[in-house]
């Protein structure tokens, strides 16, 4: 054996080894310190991480030529804060890292699920130590694109980097305190590497942890339902869609059409309300992203004038206080809306039927309501069943299945036998 043949050779077993590791993923195990003394189970539990060597790409988003224009016109991501693959990937570990909790249960995935949609079931979530929050989880997919850039359903958060560190100190919530989870997250042995990579060193600060879970969530886009592909054939939401049955297409028109859906969930938020001087006109410039234009009121309530009835959520009013404001909040985007019930800020329908059904018969007088649902007050839309059936139909085309179980999205966390954690993400029974 000639020497250079036997240095080939063993060149050839190192690149079939390096090429192994990759393909496998660098596995980092590292076990926790106890590090915050009121949390026991923190200490008696060694974590592990699985993440790519190569870090996976979030900072590069493919979009389909149907949303290009807009997708640029409607970004949120601040000029301070780009998206990088690094600060994404922490962002990712912090998103499903439950030890953000004051004891060690409860991680932001714990309503945020990945296989339905980034939300939870329930009605009203349930936080670290048992207790209900007042609202319904809400999806996190293409916040990014919210052009107003505000968040959850009252928008009293200003920015997704400002919204993000709110969880992690709410006292339902996760009810932790971020100066001792800098220092916490400074001794976790798991977290001085990720920083360095995001960051450029290991310094660990609320600034920071705040900028790599926006990152994280703002890579989460979809536009492949098969509502996109056939709009991307289609060249227009007026044509029909090739690939939607006859019923499908029918939901399709009554949703940009008299239906009135499209008015407020496709509206162009750049736009000074076009839809005022007339409620019948509708948007759809916006007919990608499913956002509403606006926080606004639409009829689930009634306004009691005096403001008494407790039960009654002030939605946007509750923050400014401004009377045109009480019972308006803003919507998430439907798109896989078919997953993400119970539906509204409080989750008070349980089906997508029960959503249609309110704005067919059963919007409620409020001084607030929309201009575009007037007239429409005690009666709805009033249409056939079969139209009802069909919007449901429509709805159900906004879902990309492939995001549900997308592995850049998902937990990298390693189970390990004595890990305490309520992600026992049970399927979601077929509603
Ligand atoms: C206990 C359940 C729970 C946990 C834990 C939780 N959330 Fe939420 N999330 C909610 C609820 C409920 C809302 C709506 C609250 C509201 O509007 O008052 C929400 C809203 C949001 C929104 C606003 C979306 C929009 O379109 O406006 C974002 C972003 C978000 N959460 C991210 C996170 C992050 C990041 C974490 C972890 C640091 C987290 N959440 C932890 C339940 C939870
Ligand atoms: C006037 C504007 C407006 C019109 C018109 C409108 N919506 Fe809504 N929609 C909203 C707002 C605002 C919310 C959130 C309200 C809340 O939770 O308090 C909402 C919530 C929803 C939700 C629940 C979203 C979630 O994540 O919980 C669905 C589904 C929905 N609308 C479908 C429709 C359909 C279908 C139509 C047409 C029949 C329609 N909407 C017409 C403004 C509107």
């Amino acid at each position: 054996m000639t020497e250079s043949f036997r240095r080939r050779r063993w060149a050839t077993r190192l690149m079939t080894a390096v090429t192994l590791c990759f393909g496998i993923g660098l596995t980092v195990v590292a076990s926790v310190r106890p590090v915050v003394a009121d949390s026991p189970i923190q200490a008696a539990v060694p974590r592990a991480l699985r993440l790519p060597a190569t870090p996976y790409r979030y900072a590069e988003v493919d979009l389909p030529e149907h949303v290009r224009e807009l997708a640029a016109r409607f970004d949120n991501t601040p000029a301070e804060n780009p998206i990088t693959d690094a600060g994404a990937t922490l962002g990712r570990v912090l998103f499903y890292d439950v030890t953000l909790s004051a004891n060690g249960t409860t991680s932001c995935a714990s309503c945020h699920r990945q296989e339905i949609a980034f939300t939870d079931d329930e009605r009203l979530s349930i936080g670290f130590d048992g207790r209900r929050v007042g609202r319904n989880s809400m999806s996190l997919i293409n916040l990014r694109y919210y052009a107003r850039g505000r968040f959850f359903w009252d928008e009293r958060a200003e920015s997704l980097e400002a919204q993000v560190l709110q969880p992690i100190e709410n006292e339902i919530e996760m009810g932790h305190d971020l100066a001792s989870l800098v220092r916490q997250l400074a001794d976790d042995p798991l977290y001085p590497p990720l920083f360095q990579e995001a960051f450029g060193d290991v310094e660990v600060d609320a600034s920071r942890i705040g900028q790599a879970l926006a990152q994280f969530i703002r890579s989460i886009v979809s536009f492949d339902s098969r509502f996109d592909r056939g709009l991307a054939r289609a060249g227009s939401v007026d044509r029909p869609f090739e690939n939607f049955t006859e019923e499908e297409n029918h939901g399709k028109s009554l949703f940009f059409g008299e239906a009135r859906c499209a008015s407020c969930h496709s509206a162009d938020p750049h736009r000074a309300a076009p839809h005022v001087a007339d409620p019948l006109h509708f948007d759809a410039t916006q007919a990608a992203f499913f956002f509403v234009d606006q926080p606004v009121a639409n009829g689930i309530d009634v306004d009691d004038f005096e403001r008494t009835d407790p039960a009654v959520d002030p939605g946007l009013g509750g923050i400014t206080a401004r009377e045109e404001d009480f019972g308006r909040f803003k919507s998430s985007s439907l798109r896989f809306v078919e997953l993400t019930g119970p539906y509204m800020h409080d989750g008070r329908f349980r089906t997508l039927e029960s959503v249609v059904e309110h704005y067919n018969w059963s919007i409620r007088p409020h001084v607030n309501l929309d201009r575009r649902l007037q007239n429409l007050e005690s009666s709805g839309l009033g249409r056939a069943q079969s139209d009802v059936d069909a919007l449901v139909a429509f709805l159900k085309t906004l879902t990309d299945a492939k995001l549900l179980t997308d592995p850049r999205y998902s937990d990298p966390f390693v189970e390990s036998p004595g890990r305490q954690s309520r992600l026992t993400p049970a399927a979601k029974p077929p509603r």
